[in-house]
Parts: C-alpha cells; sequence; structure tokens
C-alpha cells in the first residue's frame, strides 16, 4: 500500500457513514432542476429584528475574537432562555460553532476510547463521525415505524458494561417524534442506573406542532448528568449561522470547552450579539415560527397522501417521512427524473438498515409556493 493511501483511510471510514447523499442528492437537484426537498434548511430568512442585531453588531465594532465561552450577551441569553422556557438553571454556558461543534466537543471531551455511546437511529449524521472521532463505538436504539417510538427492551439492550454516554435528539430528526415524558423517563432511569452522562441534542426545541418539548434535564436526577446542546440555526431560521451552545453542570460545559478550545477557539462574534436577540425574542414571536412551519408540514403531508405515499406526520421538526411502498433508495435515484423533485432515503440515517427500506425523508421547511408545486409534482407519479 502507498502512503498517500494509507493516510486516506480514515477519510473513507468516514466515508461509508452515509451522508455524502446529501452532496449528490444536491448535484441531482441542480442538474435536474428539480425541488430539493433533501436538505434541512428554509428558503427564508429568520426574524427581521435578528438580522438587524447582526447588522448592528458588524457595525458597532464586534469583529474580533469572542471570548472562548462565548460573548456574555448570548451566554446570558442562553441562561435566561433556560430559565424561563423550562426552569432550568444551568451552571455553566459555551458558545460553539453550530450544534455541530458542541456535539462534537461533547463526545471527545467526555468520551474515551473504548467507551460506548448509546444512540437513538436514525441518527443526525455527525453523530456517527464524532462518536468515531472519540475512538468510542455507537449502541444505537433503533426507533422504527409507524410509530418510531423508543422501547425499553432496546434501551435494556443497548447498554453494556462500558457504556458511558447516553446522546439524545428530541425532536428528533429525521423521524420528526418529540419523545413522550414517559419515554424520556426510561431514558432518565437508563442514565441513572448505568451512571451515563446524558448529551441532549434540542435544536428543534421551538419546531414543536403537537405535543410539548420536555428538556431531558428537568427530569428527576438528570439537571446533574445532562448537557444540553441547541442553537440558533433550526428554531429560528438562520441554519447558515452555525451558531450554537451548550449548558449544564461545571463538569460538562469544562470538558467540552477543553476541546472547543483547541478545534476553532471561537467564532462568529457579531452573530454571536444577534443569537442572543433571537433568543430574547418575545414568546409568540418564537411560537409564530413554529405556526407558520405547522402549516407547511400539514400541507407536505396532505400532498404526499395525494401522491399515493403514507406520510407519518411528525410532531416536530423540518421532516416527514413517507412510506413510498418500495425500495426507498431506488425511488429517490429515480424521483428527480420521474418528476422533478429531490428526498433522502431514511435509511442513510440507520446503521438498521432493513428498518427503513421503505422510508423516504422529505423536508417541508420551504415555502408554501414551493411545497405546492412539489405536491403536483409528486401527484404526477400515480
Ligand atoms: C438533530 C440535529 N442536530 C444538529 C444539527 C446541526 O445544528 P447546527 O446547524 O446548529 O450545527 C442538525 C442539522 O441538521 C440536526 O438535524
Amino acid at each position: 500500500m502507498t502512503r498517500s493511501a494509507r493516510v486516506q483511510t480514515p477519510a473513507k471510514r468516514l466515508a461509508g457513514l452515509g451522508t455524502t447523499i446529501f452532496t449528490e442528492m444536491t448535484a441531482l437537484a441542480v442538474r435536474t432542476g428539480s425541488i430539493n426537498l433533501g436538505q434541512g434548511f428554509p428558503d427564508t430568512d429568520g426574524p427581521p429584528a435578528v438580522i438587524e442585531a447582526a447588522v448592528a453588531a458588524l457595525r458597532g465594532g464586534e469583529n474580533q475574537y469572542a471570548p472562548l465561552p462565548g460573548v456574555p450577551a448570548l451566554r446570558e441569553a442562553v441562561l435566561a432562555h433556560q430559565r424561563d422556557w423550562y426552569g432550568l438553571e444551568p451552571e455553566d454556558v459555551l458558545v460553539t460553532f453550530g450544534a455541530t461543534e458542541a456535539i462534537a466537543a461533547a463526545l471527545l471531551g467526555l468520551c474515551d476510547p473504548g467507551n460506548e455511546v448509546v444512540v437513538l437511529e436514525p441518527y443526525y449524521d455527525s453523530y456517527a463521525a464524532c462518536i468515531s472521532f472519540a475512538g468510542a463505538t455507537r449502541r444505537p436504539v433503533t426507533l422504527r415505524p409507524p410509530g418510531f417510538e423508543v422501547s425499553a427492551e432496546d434501551v435494556h439492550d443497548a447498554i453494556g458494561p462500558r457504556a458511558r454516554l447516553l446522546l439524545l435528539n428530541s425532536p428528533h430528526n429525521p423521524t420528526g417524534r418529540v419523545l413522550t415524558r414517559g419515554e424520556l423517563e426510561l431514558l432518565a432511569a437508563a442514565c441513572l442506573e448505568h451512571d451515563l452522562i446524558c448529551v441532549t441534542d434540542e435544536v428543534y426545541e421551538h419546531l414543536v406542532y403537537d405535543g410539548e418539548h420536555i428538556p431531558m434535564a428537568t427530569l428527576p436526577g438528570m439537571a446533574e448528568r445532562t448537557l444540553t446542546i441547541s442553537s440558533v440555526g433550526k428554531s429560528f431560521s438562520f441554519t447558515g449561522w452555525k451558531i450554537g451552545w451548550c449548558s449544564g453542570p461545571a463538569s460538562l460545559v469544562a470538558a467540552t470547552r477543553m476541546v472547543k478550545q483547541y478545534l476553532t477557539f471561537a467564532g462568529g462574534t457579531p452573530l454571536q450579539h444577534a443569537a442572543a436577540a433571537a433568543l430574547h425574542l418575545p414568546r409568540d414571536e418564537i411560537t409564530a415560527l413554529a405556526g407558520d412551519l405547522r402549516a407547511k408540514r400539514d400541507q407536505l403531508c396532505a400532498g404526499l397522501q395525494d401522491a399515493g405515499l403514507h406520510p407519518y406526520v411528525p410532531a416536530g421538526t423540518y421532516f416527514v417521512n413517507a412510506d413510498v411502498g418500495m425500495d426507498a433508495a431506488e425511488f429517490c435515484r429515480d424521483l428527480p427524473e420521474r418528476c422533478g423533485v429531490v428526498a433522502i432515503p431514511t435509511g442513510v440515517f440507520y446503521d438498521d438498515k432493513a428498518a427503513a427500506a421503505t422510508l423516504v425523508r422529505f423536508a417541508f421547511c420551504k415555502r408554501r409556493e414551493v411545497i405546492a408545486e412539489a405536491a403536483e409534482r409528486l401527484a404526477s407519479l400515480g
């Protein structure tokens, strides 16, 4: 083997994790002029007041390195948000380059090689990569259609003697599930029994259409062992800003900060100020964003239903999964040519591919007219 072939090996391992699908599908959408319902980002901006706060920060000289923990205005806004929305009093806060960096830094800071990370599958694509960077192993708890519920038996089976951490995500991408209190209690009991740290990714916390988002840290005994991650991207429609944060016990935040220091140190100073403005928006403006997305969810679900596909109506997030009644990868490969729509086979987010053999994920965080056009195109399938 040549030296260059050897050094490519870790990159090849990551390529095997399935996330190259987004690049492929985006290229396919561009080549075929398709509507891209593959990727999870809105095609409109978030609240104008937040953009104005970014402009003011840019013009107001907030253009140098932020302190490692983040600008005080955003750290205070995160503390106030956790207290006002959930009654939580985290000991410390760290601002990160999107939730993605918080996830990476937390896993690298909290896992030793050989540890096991219990994680709900299907999962957001960075999870598997970051678990692998940490030298840890993933132990999935599989959420299966139609209900995508967490089963006590699966949780029990996933936790072995080397388990160190539960990596949780609710509201959940890609299923759109919002975990119930009962499911969270089940997972919390497992954390307490096996002395696991919980790292919880709550980036869709304000995008709940049915039911209620319950942060894991609010469950009895969990605040002491839970690092809560969120960001401005999804809930406020600023996915390109990549301003995230984590909060929780001082020891967990410190471990994450230690790694973050050597990943990016700090970034996005003016946007950190704007993210603080987003968190200070009045409640009704924050819930209005979810109201708009609820209507889009209903519109796309109706379109999928009319097209003869079978949507599993999501309670939160940007995504709906539909059962397409055939091999999902084949369906998605042919969909742009058949009707000019791009979507993602949900199996790319699973280790257990069989659990999602006929499932396809569609994003509904698009303008109403775009969803209407996509629905019309999908209707031509039948
Ligand atoms: C579950 C989940 N976590 C985190 C992220 C990324 O968050 P950020 O853009 O803040 O890094 C995504 C984006 O798709 C996601 O779906």
